[in-house]
């Protein structure tokens, strides 16, 4: 089962907003018979893959089903029993003569919800479920909260200096992090469905936001912009072609810049009162009906603030930079209200420390 999800994390970023799934067919010395996972949304599904690798490897049936009376199939995710884009995998299993299958977590999706171990038993396979649960549940913590509440699990992403600064006091910050470093955010960046700043990073940066080097995903770019102030000359409107640029702006934006960047492309969405802000949780479950699986926030400090104050950040990518910028009016990566005594705010869980050229990239989820 580990290695099935092991298999499984492969297809991370390529199928959403389905599950990623890995299944491995072994004899009972644990000898591999047989692997697959789901590659990439759309394609076959992992018990498909892991069962035509088994034919491919045993081209004799006679001999596949010798091998088959002492094999088990461990599949992280309960079999589907339902037509969606491809036939239901448990009838695959049933077809291929599988005698004992150990399911990892079974599918809280509506439309199996132990259907597919239903169909299994029904068929005499002996069927056990629970095996790594945990690590199951981890791996795909992103598609059972999509599931669970219609919202994306949200990341946010940022650099900082060692004295704990994203921009100098002219609002500065390129470059804090190296240029390996920031390698590393595209690789994130390619397997998110959007990327958010706030219209303060929008104007000073200038950013464009779009994945250097082929990622499995092109993230629909978003600015949090309650006005409707991007430039209709930004990079991100320069390049709608390129990658989607979708702005969350309030009733109050006025009406002929929102039909300028219409014209230009841009979609504009209106998520906030007339006197107010962006709504924040109003967006989520829109990106949500989408189904948008995980997004990236990548600034700025206003924006981190009001992500951590309304709770809704899921995981943290924070590149440590050894330089200092000073200055009280530098800008903090967190701003927005805070806690006021430190046990009420959020903890990284699970954190991992990886040196990356000079900096040092800490990530993991919050609690
Ligand atoms: N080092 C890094 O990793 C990094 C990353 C990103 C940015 N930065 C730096 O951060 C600085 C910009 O940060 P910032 O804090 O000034 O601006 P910001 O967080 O990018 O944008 C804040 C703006 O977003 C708009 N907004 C609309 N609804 C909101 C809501 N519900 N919550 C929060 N904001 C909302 C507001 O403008 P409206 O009222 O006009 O809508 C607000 O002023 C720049 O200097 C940039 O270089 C650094």
């Amino acid at each position: 089962m580990r290695y099935a999800i092991e298999l499984a994390a492969r297809g991370l970023g390529r199928v959403e907003p389905n599950p990623t799934v890995g299944a491995v067919l072994a004899d009972e010395h644990l000898n591999l018979l047989g692997a697959g996972y789901h590659e990439r949304f759309g394609g076959p599904h992992a018990e498909v893959n892991a069962l035509s690798d088994f034919v491919d490897r045993f081209e004799d049936s006679g001999v596949r089903q010798e091998l088959l009376a002492n094999a088990t199939l461990y599949v992280t995710l309960e079999p589907c029993c339902h037509y969606g884009k491809t036939p239901p995998c448990s009838e695959a299993v049933i077809g291929a003569g599988v005698r004992r299958v150990s399911v990892g977590l079974i599918d809280p999706s509506p439309h199996v919800a132990g259907g597919g171990i239903q169909q299994l038993k029904k068929a005499g396979i002996d069927v056990s479920s629970g095996l790594a649960e945990e690590a199951i549940r981890e791996l795909n913590a992103p598609f059972l909260k999509l599931l669970r509440t219609g919202l994306p699990w949200v990341h946010v992403k940022w650099a900082m200096t060692l004295d704990g600064k994203i921009a100098t006091r002219t609002g500065a910050s390129k470059w804090i992090s190296s240029e390996v470093s920031r390698q590393r955010v595209h690789l994130l960046r390619g397997r998110m469905d959007a990327i958010i700043v706030g219209a303060g990073t929008a104007r000073s940066d200038d950013p464009l936001l779009t994945v250097r080097g082929l990622g499995p995903r092109t993230p629909t770019r978003v600015v949090i912009d309650s006005k409707a102030t991007l430039s209709l000359d930004s990079q991100l409107v320069r390049t709608v072609d390129d990658a989607p640029v979708l702005l969350a702006v309030c009733e109050s934006a006025p009406a002929e810049r929102v039909d300028q960047l219409r014209a230009l492309g841009v979609e504009v969405i209106v998520v906030g009162p007339a006197d107010g802000r962006v709504d924040l949780m109003m967006l989520m479950q829109e990106l949500g009906r989408r189904s948008m699986t995980n997004l990236l926030i990548e600034g700025g400090g206003e924006l981190f603030g009001a992500a951590f104050d309304d709770g809704l950040v899921d995981e943290a990518h924070i590149f440590v930079a050894p330089k200092f910028a000073g200055g009280a009016g530098g800008v903090t990566p967190v701003g927005g209200v805070g806690v006021a005594l430190i046990p009420e705010g959020s903890q990284l869980q699970g954190q991992v420390v990886e040196q990356v050229g000079d900096d040092v990239y800490i990530r993991g989820r919050l609690r």
